[in-house]
């Protein structure tokens, strides 16, 4: 259920989508294209998959740190807002490669910026991160909470909103960052998932176990500050997620400096979700505690109040069993990713909901 299906484009309503092949990018511009908006995927294919964008979307292959490139692509296409989902952003990888991630989300970031501030982009909307906020205070993250991250990554996006910020208020472009807590789950006709290679992200490496890809999973720390001492993430339904950016995006037709942190509220352990997993995939799952992960805070959950409030989002597809089951469904049809698969149906084909 997408419950921003209500949504209608303006007349010439354009949306370019940098990282519109990766996971959440791609489930964005997926429901950008069913609710008929135009969308342009500009997308290096590094991490991204061209099987991943819907058919309905143009794709520019781009190398988004080429200021030039990014330029010409602007000039040539005119989009009237932009989507940037572009950017490294593996909290233990960033550690080992810190200047790396701020150089590599830096240049992308400023040159999608200098280009829509130079094109008459109207709207900007950031995907950003929960690994911005400082994790010493205890109860849910709100927007209140100090900037203040535990990574590398977080911190080459506080330097994205610091960008956004000054887009907004010296360039006169509407803006909005989404700060996502754990992106999880796939569509509902499991025709468009998570794959990443290699894969570092607990859902679907819990999943990868069940369906007998892995012999374990490694659980990094079991002597963290929580209850059974693992690490307690919020996850939240990419669905979800997709309708959080629609709302942003109407949204910013009329106002602007929109900054949400976007959750279900609820905080789930590492254990947690082993067990849920096993429990609907009726399959044992074979644990080894490993020492703790750089990077990692013990617990991340969000408050999203604010949104709910202001847009009227709600984490509708976000219970932890729909999350595990839309993902089980998609690594079930599609074990090995997008290799191989058969090209996405046409989004204006596709049930929202099973
Ligand atoms: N984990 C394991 N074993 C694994 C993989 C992960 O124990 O094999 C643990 C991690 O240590 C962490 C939790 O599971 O405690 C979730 O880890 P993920 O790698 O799935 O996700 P992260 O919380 O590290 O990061 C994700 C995104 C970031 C985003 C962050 C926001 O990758 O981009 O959520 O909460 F910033």
């Amino acid at each position: 259920m997408v419950s921003a299906i209500l949504a209608k484009p303006a007349p010439g309503e354009h949306v370019l989508v940098a990282g519109g092949a990766g996971y959440v990018g791609s489930h964005v511009a997926w429901l950008l294209c069913r609710l008929g908006f135009r969308v342009t995927v500009l997308d290096d294919l590094s991490t991204g998959h061209r099987d991943a964008v819907p058919d309905h979307a143009s794709f520019i292959p781009c190398d988004l740190r080429d200021q030039e490139q990014v330029s010409g692509i602007f000039m040539e296409t005119k989009p009237s807002a932009v989507m940037n989902f572009a950017a490294r952003s593996l909290v233990g990888d960033s550690y080992r490669d810190p200047m790396g991630y701020i150089r590599h989300n830096l240049m992308i970031m400023t040159n999608l910026a200098q280009a829509a501030a130079a094109n008459g982009v109207s709207s900007f909307l950031l995907s950003s991160t929960a690994a911005i906020f400082g994790t010493d205070g205890t109860g849910k993250i709100s927007e209140a909470w100090p900037i203040h991250p535990n990574n590398p990554y977080g911190e080459s996006k506080v330097m994205c909103e610091g960008v956004l910020r000054w887009l907004e208020e010296a360039c006169g472009v509407h803006t909005a960052a989404l700060r996502y807590f754990n992106a999880s789950g796939a569509l509902f006709c499991a025709d468009l998932g998570e794959a990443h290679d290699p894969e570092t992200h607990l859902i679907p490496i819990v999943i990868q176990a069940a369906l007998g890809r892995r012999d374990h999973v490694d659980m990094f720390g079991a002597d963290h500050p929580t209850p059974d001492g693992t690490c307690i993430r919020d996850y939240v339904h990419v669905l979800d997620l997709a309708d959080a950016h629609v709302r942003a995006l109407l949204a910013l037709r009329k106002v602007g400096g929109l900054r949400y942190n976007v959750g279900s509220g609820t905080g789930y352990s590492v254990k947690d979700i082993i067990q849920a997993t096993e429990e609907i995939t009726g399959r044992r799952i074979a644990t080894i505690v490993r020492p703790r992960r750089a990077g990692d805070p013990a617990t991340l959950v969000a408050c999203s109040d604010r949104i709910g409030r202001d847009l009227g989002w709600r984490p509708v597809n976000s219970a932890l069993p729909t999350i595990i089951r839309s993902a089980w469904a998609w690594h079930a049809k599609h074990p090995d990713g997008f290799t191989g698969a058969s090209p996405l149906p046409r989004p204006a084909m596709m049930a929202l909901h099973a």
